[in-house]
């Protein structure tokens, strides 16, 4: 990184915000924008090619605004257009949250015994078991399309009884015997992390959550150093569809507050 031109980063609304917290907190000095498609959110039921329309278009936006890396910080998004985007832009570096996140997994797992779970979309992709393989060809991934855990993390049904038995629901059949169970549970989806709790309280104590925004965050600066800095960077926000539902919600995801007026609504 040059630390002169700003990191784009994109979502299809407010999850990305989760990986964008990780970023901001692994390189403080940078600036970055942040797009959330938020009108045409959720990506995670939409069918892939779809979803790599959208992604390219918000690439291209990101993109016209000079940016000098690009984050896909949507697990849906990188699943489906990941190369796409690294064809499309051959000058701009361009990393995805599947990567990083298959590589902690494999790097957690005693057993290579790896569950994920995420949207339909990313699930039905197949984007994780095969980054897993790549990696560690006797792998065994178990996937699990979880969709109530993204309605319930925009919600606010992030902890309690509610969540917890939820969580218990999907997540115990996974790590139920007879035979070895995973070790490690990677959350593939931008609003699993508000889970973590909920999820953890459903889990044999033994298993390892691998939480791909922050791992993602953390190759972000060991593959891109910036220069080194006083400065604090900033955070430019776009949406293309509700600044103040972006800025509300958005606050709990990036774990501040968000000023709807600091929300610029664009076209894509
Ligand atoms: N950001 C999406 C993901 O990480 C979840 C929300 C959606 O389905 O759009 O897969």
């Amino acid at each position: 990184l040059s630390g002169n031109a700003p990191i784009g980063v994109f979502d299809s609304g407010v999850g990305g915000l989760t990986v964008l917290a990780a970023l901001r907190r692994a390189l403080p000095n940078e600036d970055f924008i942040y797009l959330g498609d938020t009108a045409r959110l959720p990506y995670g039921t939409k069918s892939a090619q779809t979803v790599l329309r959208y992604s390219l278009q918000c690439a291209q936006a990101l993109a016209d605004r000079g940016i000098e890396l690009l984050v896909v910080a949507c697990n849906t998004a990188s699943a489906s257009s990941i190369e796409a985007l690294q064809c499309r832009y051959p000058q701009l570096p361009v990393i995805g949250v599947i990567e990083p996140g298959a590589q902690a997994a494999v790097a957690a797992s005693r057993s290579q015994r790896i569950a994920v779970i995420a949207t339909e979309g990313t699930i039905t992709g197949g984007a994780y078991p095969a980054a897993i393989r790549r990696l560690s060809a006797a792998a065994q991934v178990t996937s699990l399309a979880c969709s109530l855990f993204g309605a319930m993390a925009e919600e606010g049904w992030t902890c309690g009884a509610i969540a917890e038995s939820v969580a218990r629901r999907y997540l115990e059949p996974l790590f139920e015997g007879p035979g070895e169970v995973p070790d490690t549970l990677v959350l593939g989806c931008t609003h699993f992390p508000l889970l973590a709790g909920a999820i953890r309280s459903a889990l044999p104590s033994s298993v390892q959550l691998v939480d791909s925004a922050q791992v993602t965050a953390a190759a972000v600066a060991q593959r891109w150093p910036p220069p080194p800095s006083a400065r604090r960077g900033s955070v430019r926000f776009l949406a293309t569809d509700g600044a103040a539902r972006f800025a509300r919600v958005g606050g709990q995801f990036l774990g501040m507050p968000i000023a709807s007026d600091a929300v610029e609504i664009i076209d894509l």
